[in-house]
């Protein structure tokens, strides 16, 4: 949807609708509704945040995760959706793993763990060029990375997985394919941002990734257009996981032969394996309303709970198994690495 056509004559005023956004924890456990729906427990620990309507089971023609949830741990308070990642994990000298804390990003302080959410489109001074999103249907969900990823080539293949080593909260750059090599005084950020092109027909795939697709060229920044086989531009959903390494920064604590100790729950010490899920779950035509609303990060047709309502939404794990302790081996990787 390229309306380009219209250059000039209705895009006189900018209409930058872009919103970040906090979510606190909802829970850390093993279940993983997109890949392994069902499974209980799902192979590896993820840390997922949004509506309490998650479930091992999450078919989207019978769950609605607004109708289902009862509150949310993200800002908006139309938000139900469900957003996870891996958990990162400290290797000791001494072969034992300690699950690394999340931490709130800069103006989220107070945040109990969690992520930061952005819905973005068009950042660019050519409004010339501007391309309107089209919001993410009931029961879409998505998924990006590869799990099995070994080499910086495979990780390449997936244009904006990345990682900043945090000097101090406004690190921004550079950022890295692998996990930083030397110690990050202000913690490890991962980036997860989305392709941004669907299909236009389905609200998932077999693989969760092949009814999305990137732009033909460059990335979403740089507005590539959608192919063809994509046509439907959508906003670029993007996370950030700030993992709080200040316990693990001692270089005496990392192993003696110079490599890096951080492990991703699924066994990956490379960085390169880093992958995100997604299940939309907006309220009714919220989120399309938000990105039509021409609004840069703060957003009046944003509607918002308190930080403290945030927190007070969680939800016990079904999975019941320690996370919390030195352990021998990280829950379901079952050969110590
Ligand atoms: C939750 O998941 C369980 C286990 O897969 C399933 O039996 C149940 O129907 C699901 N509940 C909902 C509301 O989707
Ligand atoms: C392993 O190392 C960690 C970090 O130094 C330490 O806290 C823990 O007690 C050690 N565990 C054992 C069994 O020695």
């Amino acid at each position: 949807m390229h309306w380009k056509s219209l250059a000039g004559l209705a895009l006189v005023a900018p209409s930058h609708a872009l919103i970040r956004f906090g979510c606190s924890q909802l829970v850390v456990q093993r279940i993983d509704p997109l890949v392994n729906p069902g499974l209980v427990p799902s192979p590896h620990v993820h840390q997922i945040i949004g509506g309490n309507s998650l479930n091992a089971t999450m078919d989207h023609a019978n769950h609605d995760p607004p109708t289902l949830s009862t509150c949310t741990t993200c800002q908006p308070s139309d938000d139900f959706s469900n957003y996870w990642t891996a958990v990162l994990f400290f290797r000791a000298r001494n072969g034992t793993y300690h699950r690394v804390p999340q931490k709130a990003n800069a103006g989220f302080e107070g945040q109990n763990g969690g992520m930061t959410v952005y819905y973005m489109q068009d950042q660019l001074a050519d409004y010339q060029q501007q391309t309107k999103v089209t919001a993410f249907q009931p029961g879409f969900r998505m998924y990006v990375g590869d799990v099995e990823a070994k080499t910086k080539a495979q990780a390449q293949q997936y244009r904006q997985l990345t990682y900043t080593c945090l000097q101090d909260m406004s690190t921004r750059f550079p950022e890295t394919k692998d996990f930083p090599t030397a110690p990050c005084p202000a913690g490890i950020m991962a980036n997860i941002r989305f392709p941004t092109c669907w299909d236009g027909k389905n609200l998932d795939s077999p693989n969760h990734m092949d009814h999305m697709s990137y732009p033909e060229s460059g990335t979403f920044e740089s507005q590539g257009p959608c192919p063809a086989s994509h046509p439907v531009a959508m906003p670029q959903l993007m996370y950030e996981t700030i993992w709080d390494t200040s316990a693990f920064n001692n270089k005496e604590d990392w192993p003696e032969d110079g490599s890096q100790p951080f492990v991703w729950s699924f066994g990956d010490t490379t960085g390169y394996g880093t992958h995100g899920d997604y299940i939309f779950g907006w309220k009714d035509g919220a989120l399309q309303a938000i990105m039509d609303d021409p609004c840069y990060v703060s957003c009046s047709s944003m509607k918002t709970q308190s930080i403290e309502d945030m927190n007070k939404c969680s939800l016990a794990p079904v999975v019941n198994e320690d996370l919390d302790s030195w352990l021998t081996t990280i829950p379901g990787q079952s050969m110590p690495m």
